[in-house]
């Protein structure tokens, strides 16, 4: 982290003697292990749409083969990625430290390919592909997708109970998030001490909600990002920086104030 602030020891302390943390990640957390944000994944055949033509219920009845192509385009380039220094920190931190929740907007796998256990996803999973007529889940073959830049048109699947087709595992535009998730999110939120946003802009909702459930209930909160947001100001923290770089300065900080003072816990 050459040319960011140095981490303000108020921070470390609070890190130190915090039993619970939330970190709250967004497109920015994946963008360093190379998974296209929603921008730079409409190349080629998807390049005169944008997301929110694609990423919705009507865009998938009208024109399902487009849509399912760029979800296995996306799907492959995930599977491709490898999660970085940033998400293997935040494994670390939940090996040794306090109870960590980390509560996510992206459709990867990244924070559990590095180890975290207890991660939820506000929007749902590339994997997690059901039916879209009868909710069954489909089980997609095991090995990476082989799909070329630029992409192509897929047929989806026909689930094997009633021969719906088969839709991706995401929450689109217009659709309510799971509440199975978003209600251990919000009560995560509420009882965290610390709460790391990372690689979000988090103006959306529930992204601009959950920081703010968090300071109510008295949580310090950071902020991690190489550009400034419209919600810094609500932050006790403002890191300026990368995910890559940030987290695993933070809790090495961390880890070494610890072995200064070993009286405490
Ligand atoms: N990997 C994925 O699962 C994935 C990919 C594309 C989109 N999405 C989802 O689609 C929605 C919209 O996404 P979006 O792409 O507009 O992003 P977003 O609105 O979540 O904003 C991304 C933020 O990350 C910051 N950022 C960029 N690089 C960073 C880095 N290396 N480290 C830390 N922060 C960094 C940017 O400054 C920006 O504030 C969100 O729900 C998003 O999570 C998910
Ligand atoms: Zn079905």
């Amino acid at each position: 982290m050459a040319d960011a602030a140095p981490i303000p020891l108020g921070l470390i302390e609070s890190l130190r003697s915090a039993r619970r943390i939330c970190v709250f990640s967004g497109a920015g957390m994946s963008a360093e292990s190379g998974v296209p944000t929603f921008r730079d994944a409409l190349t080629g055949l998807w390049e005169r749409f944008d997301a929110e033509r694609l990423a919705t219920p009507e865009a998938f009845h009208r024109d399902p083969s487009l849509v399912w192509g760029w979800y296995e385009w996306r799907r492959m380039k995930m599977r491709l990625a490898q999660p970085h220094a940033g998400h293997r920190a935040l494994a670390g931190l939940e090996r040794r430290a306090a109870q960590l929740t980390v509560i996510t907007q992206n459709v990867d796998d990244l924070h559990e390919r590095a180890g975290n256990t207890n991660v939820l996803h506000l929007h749902g999973s590339l994997e997690a592909t059901r039916c879209v007529r009868c909710a069954a889940p489909f089980a997609l073959p095991a090995d990476i997708p082989q799909e070329p830049e630029g992409g192509r048109r897929i047929e989806p699947p026909r689930c094997a109970s009633c021969g719906g087709r088969v839709r991706p595992g995401v929450v689109w535009f217009g659709e309510s998030l799971p509440m199975p998730i978003l209600q251990p999110a919000h009560d995560a939120a509420a009882a965290c001490d610390v709460w790391i946003t990372v690689g979000t802009s988090g103006l959306v909702y529930p992204a601009a909600e959950l920081p703010l459930v968090a300071a109510r209930a008295g949580a310090t909160l950071v902020q991690i990002n190489p550009l400034p947001t419209p919600l810094d100001a609500h932050y006790d923290h403002v890191l300026s920086g990368t995910a890559a770089q940030c987290l695993p300065e933070l809790f090495a900080q961390e880890r070494d104030r610890a072995s200064l003072q070993p009286g405490r816990s």
